[in-house]
């Protein structure tokens, strides 16, 4: 059976005097699910979803968006797109009522419609309570809401969200996946930019890395994690005199590369885990019980995911060694 692809690129080029700011991309983002783009700052995360939302021309290469060719059928692509950028897009000035209201009667709704749409969004969005605000007396999570908002009063059939929760506290963070979750449960297809690999991992079924404009790994989560770990352990010792020893030891257990902290005391790995969390629990505690068995004093330990750094870190690795 074929899946329907909401996005589907082939060599995907934009440059910026001599900056090949998207550097060649190929992605084939099934209809109906959240895809996520991991990558650092300067990536080309913005400029790719810019391309796709017919908001800038690419330089080379095709893009189709279910089906419709970004340039050619800009019009058709455009009328089942909706972008909430990286930065808001309200009018600050307006109340959170009248931006929702404007937007959807710039829509084409009538004026008992508008303001229909409107505070029912407010209120799924909890922002019932600031719906007479002036947007610039937002917070930046009660930003970032009414921006979502903005963007789904007529429900797209594919949502590009860029960067939706960077600088949100963990609450704010939270109450916008479960926006997301809610959005996809409709049926939209979300393409979410993401600085962090956690969010990716709560949101995504599958996850494209990009750095300098390229497509460095691509995959659903889990062959993600296979490849680059599904955990990162991160230890402090006693004495730092032990620490080749525990560097010897981790290596051996985890099957990875130990990063060496500036902290003398302090070592980090990622764990394989199959590519499981529960997986690379049960490496992390193996580890732990070499290390006792070795003399080696642990003081602290923990297992987290792996930072943007460390998924880099082994990718880049991986590479390296590949050549
Ligand atoms: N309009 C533009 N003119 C010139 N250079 C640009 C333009 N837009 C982006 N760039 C450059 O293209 C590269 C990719 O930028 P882009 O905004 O796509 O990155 P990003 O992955 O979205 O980063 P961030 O996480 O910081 O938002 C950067 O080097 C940026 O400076
Ligand atoms: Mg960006």
């Amino acid at each position: 059976m074929s899946t329907e692809l909401a996005i589907e690129t082939t060599g995907l080029v934009k440059v910026f005097g001599e900056n090949r700011a998207v550097d060649g991309i190929d992605l084939a983002v099934p209809a109906g699910t959240v895809y996520g783009v991991l990558g650092p700052n300067g990536a080309g995360k913005t400029t790719a979803v810019r391309m796709l939302a017919t908001l800038l021309r690419p330089d080379a290469g095709q893009a189709r968006v279910f089906g419709h060719d970004v340039v050619r059928d800009a019009d058709a692509v455009r009328s089942r797109v909706s972008l909430t950028g990286q930065y808001a897009s309200v009018d600050e000035d307006l109340t959170g009522t009248e931006n929702l209201v404007l937007l959807a009667r710039l829509l084409g709704h009538g004026k008992p419609a508008a303001r229909a749409r409107a505070a029912q969004l407010l209120e799924a969005f909890g922002l019932s309570e600031a719906a007479g605000r002036q947007v610039k007396n937002y917070s930046g999570g009660m930003r970032r809401r009414i921006d979502i908002a903005a963007s789904i009063l007529n429900t797209p059939d594919l949502l590009f969200l860029d960067e939706p929760t960077t600088g949100l506290d963990p609450r704010s963070r939270n109450q916008v996946w479960d926006i997301v979750r809610a959005v996809v449960a409709q049926g939209t297809t979300v393409m979410l930019t993401t600085q962090y690999l956690d969010e990716a991992d709560q949101l995504a079924s599958r996850i494209a890395v990009i750095d300098h404009g390229r497509v460095i790994a691509e995959g659903t989560k889990g062959e993600l994690k296979a490849s680059v770990g599904a955990g990162s352990v991160h230890l402090r010792l006693r004495d730092p005199a032990q620490r080749p020893e525990a560097e010897r030891v981790l290596a051996l257990v985890l099957d990875a590369t130990v990063q060496l902290d500036h902290d003398p005391v302090a070592l980090t790995a990622t764990v394989g885990g199959h590519g499981t969390e529960k997986g690379a629990a049960e490496q992390a505690a193996r580890a732990l019980a070499e290390l006792a068995r070795a003399g080696i004093h642990v003081d602290n330990f923990a297992l987290g995911q792996p930072s943007l750094d460390e998924v880099f870190l082994a990718l880049t690795d991986r590479k390296g060694a590949a050549a």
